[in-house]
């Protein structure tokens, strides 16, 4: 067992598998509260705004009677000065036993991981990695098309600060699928050549093949000044809208990890018509990967933290 979740570039595919194994399972007893982790405390940390991490891990951990803390950071004695690792080394002393973490410095989770003895789950660290998100993309991949092995995936967009296709591509490889990459050239920078995934240079040419066209958020946050033209060139040049939705090969599933920006990486028009009449079975698994976030997040907690006695 891996002890902590810093990030998927330091998982066996193995550990994946067994995510994956644990969440179809608990996926069958969804509707039933479950007493797998109780007893356990588990606390949120998030020194950057979320909505579906921060709450789809309270779900997961509630639905397998974990006691769950929402730590209010603006509350707490870090506005004090109160350091970040004084800070977990408190609430271990209050019995902690996991602490799921978002922080904008890439790399936090490696620094504390031999300085504190609990469970470190990785919710985002700058644009570093995204383990949990990557995961609960592998499920809904899997679940959808009941393999990975041989799929096309296109990542769309910003590339450079995503921390999601940092850990996607990783585990979307490890676990059998061809990673394609696509965005304007300052926002996908050289080194992701080395990566194992293929850098396409045409959007059109690249969304016909792909079994699952995967739009990434621009992260305007972690924009530097003069990477973009405009957010409208942006949109015209790598958005999905109707026409590029229409070039889309039958049976594929359009995907984002949220929170959309509606008229940037997609229009509203191809918004609307995913929704209500999307062409030659087409699907969009917006909702579904919300859905599936609370199912992976449990299975990860429990395969963490049974073993913890
Ligand atoms: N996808 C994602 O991490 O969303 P939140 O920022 O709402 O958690």
């Amino acid at each position: 067992m891996p002890g902590h979740l810093l990030g998927l570039r330091n998982w066996k595919m193995e550990h994946i598998q067994e995510v994956m194994e644990r969440s179809f399972f608990l996926s069958r007893y969804r509707e039933r509260k479950l007493d797998y982790l109780r007893g356990k405390l588990v606390a949120a940390l998030f020194f950057e705004p979320s909505t579906r991490t921060k709450f789809s891990f309270e779900v997961a951990a509630r639905w397998l009677s974990a006691d769950f803390y929402d730590f209010p950071v603006e509350m707490s004695s870090v506005v004090k000065g109160e350091s970040l690792l004084d800070t977990i080394l408190t609430l271990k002393s209050m019995g902690l036993n996991a602490l799921i973490l978002r922080h904008p410095q890439s790399g936090t989770l490696e620094w504390l991981q031999n300085k504190v003895d609990i469970t470190l789950i990785n919710a985002g660290d700058g644009s570093h990695e995204h383990p949990t998100q990557a995961l609960l993309d592998i499920f809904t991949i899997q679940k959808y098309f009941d393999r990975l092995k041989g799929l096309k995936i296109a990542m769309v967009g910003d590339i450079k600060h995503s921390r999601v296709v940092r850990s996607s591509i990783k585990g979307l490889k490890e676990m059998g699928a061809e990673v394609y990459l696509v965005g304007p050239p300052t926002l996908l920078p050289y080194c992701f050549q080395e990566t194992g995934a293929k850098v396409g240079s045409s959007l059109e040419e690249v969304i016909k093949e792909a079994d699952v066209v995967y739009l990434l958020r621009l992260q305007r946050e972690r924009q530097q000044a003069g990477l973009l033209p405009s957010l409208e060139e942006y949109s015209y040049l790598y958005g999905l809208n109707i026409e590029r939705l229409l070039l889309l090969k039958e049976g594929a599933m359009v995907m984002h990890p949220g929170p959309l920006n509606i008229g940037v990486e997609i229009t509203q028009e191809a918004l609307d018509k995913l929704h209500t009449s999307p062409p030659s079975g087409i699907t969009v698994s917006i909702q579904r990967q919300v859905e599936n976030g609370i199912i992976v997040r449990a299975a990860l907690l429990d395969f963490l933290l049974k073993g913890d006695g």
